[in-house]
């Protein structure tokens, strides 16, 4: 089999989804944010996090199943397999997308595959719209900047399922610091794309915040001291008064992560001789980062690969492109909640 069509659920935090994917073109992409409902409390809570997606899955499904054409009742002849992140995540949440597909698996006959939420990040950068004219260039060797929520790590990719763990953060992954920054500034939750906007209008050199662990000899990272540094300055200068003070302060901060991802992954590059860099996750859409990172690879010579912003976020479309190159492959399938298989040194 070469290409394999595949249908994936994707439960693993605030996003619930469902995509159809032939390899790495998606057949369709349906995500129901649960933002509204966490916003009010700063951050993800767990429990309505599973609730929510246990009222969303079957209308997300039903939506994913129609966009890409396919019939609800003929599934099991449509499709290859099914697949669904099985870790990491919030335990009841991943439980919710994964006891739904096996619901379907049942009623279907097909064979269902787990995915490490962190594999289906890497297939983002290589997923297509049915839309694109172009073939999808297929998953090849890279190094990845996966940058999330819940993630900060920097993985040398050597082929499908092999994944060699280079760096990873040490206690906030960027995207948390982000949010965490955003609260201290009273922003809404996420944080990130706020920042991200009002860092446009800011001058990056208004607050000299530290660039943590940016001359260490490995690839870890650390943002909580960024975090309390921020909440330091808050404290000694009081909350910006303006929307321009408000605008440096969130351009200094973002220029601090910025400043520090880029140059860390340049140096795993360099370090590895990697001709091909990755970014992907929630945090690869932040404009800053992507410029900056655009300037890099122009400077450096090699070549950049962001993922489409509509596919940094959660989505099960990378979920679903993940499972099907590994049915390509001819892998069992399996489902393991809560192990981490893939990307473990
Ligand atoms: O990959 P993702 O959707 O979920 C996880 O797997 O964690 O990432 C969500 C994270 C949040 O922390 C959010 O604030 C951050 O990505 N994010 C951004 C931007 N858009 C989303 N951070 C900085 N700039 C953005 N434009
Ligand atoms: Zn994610």
């Amino acid at each position: 089999m070469t290409m394999a069509r595949v249908l994936a659920i994707e439960s693993s935090c605030d996003e619930t989804a469902c995509a159809v994917v032939d390899g790495l073109r998606v057949r369709s992409s349906v995500v129901a944010s649960q933002i509204e409902v966490h916003a009010p409390f700063g951050g993800v809570v767990p429990e309505l996090a599973s609730r929510h997606h246990l009222d969303s899955l079957a209308p997300v499904i039903r939506a994913a199943i129609e966009q890409a054409g396919l019939e609800p009742t003929k599934l099991g002849a449509q499709l290859d397999a099914l697949a669904v992140t099985d870790s990491p995540g919030l335990v009841g949440a991943l439980l919710v997308g994964v006891q739904a597909a096996r619901g379907l698996a049942l009623a279907t006959g097909l064979p269902l595959f787990g995915v490490h939420h962190m594999e289906g990040h890497l297939f983002s950068a290589f997923i297509a719209d049915d839309s694109t004219a172009s073939e999808p260039e297929p998953f090849a060797p890279h190094l990845a900047l996966l940058v999330s929520g819940g993630h900060t790590e920097l993985v040398e990719v050597h082929g499908l399922g092999r994944y060699e763990l280079l760096g990873a953060t040490r206690d906030d992954a960027a995207g948390e610091a982000f949010d965490k920054v955003a609260k201290l500034l009273g922003l809404s939750y996420p944080g990130g794309p706020i920042i991200d906007r009002l860092a446009a209008e800011g001058d990056p050199s208004a607050v000299a915040f530290p660039r943590a662990m940016l001359r260490s000899k490995d690839f870890d990272f650390s943002f909580a001291g960024l975090k309390t540094a921020v909440a330091v300055h808050l404290e000694r200068e009081g909350q910006p008064r303006s929307r321009a003070e408000l605008a440096d302060l969130c351009a200094s901060f973002q220029a601090a992560v910025v400043d520090v991802l880029v140059a860390k992954t340049c140096a795993a590059r360099r370090a590895r001789g990697c001709e091909r860099v990755h970014v992907v996750g929630g945090v690869a859409a932040n404009a800053g980062l992507r410029a900056r990172f655009d300037d890099a690879a122009a400077r450096e010579g090699f070549r950049l690969v962001t993922a489409p912003l509509r596919y940094c976020g959660d989505n099960a479309a990378m979920i679903a492109a993940a499972a099907a190159a590994h049915v390509a492959e001819g892998r069992a399938p399996r489902v393991v909640v809560q192990s981490s298989v893939a990307l473990d040194e």
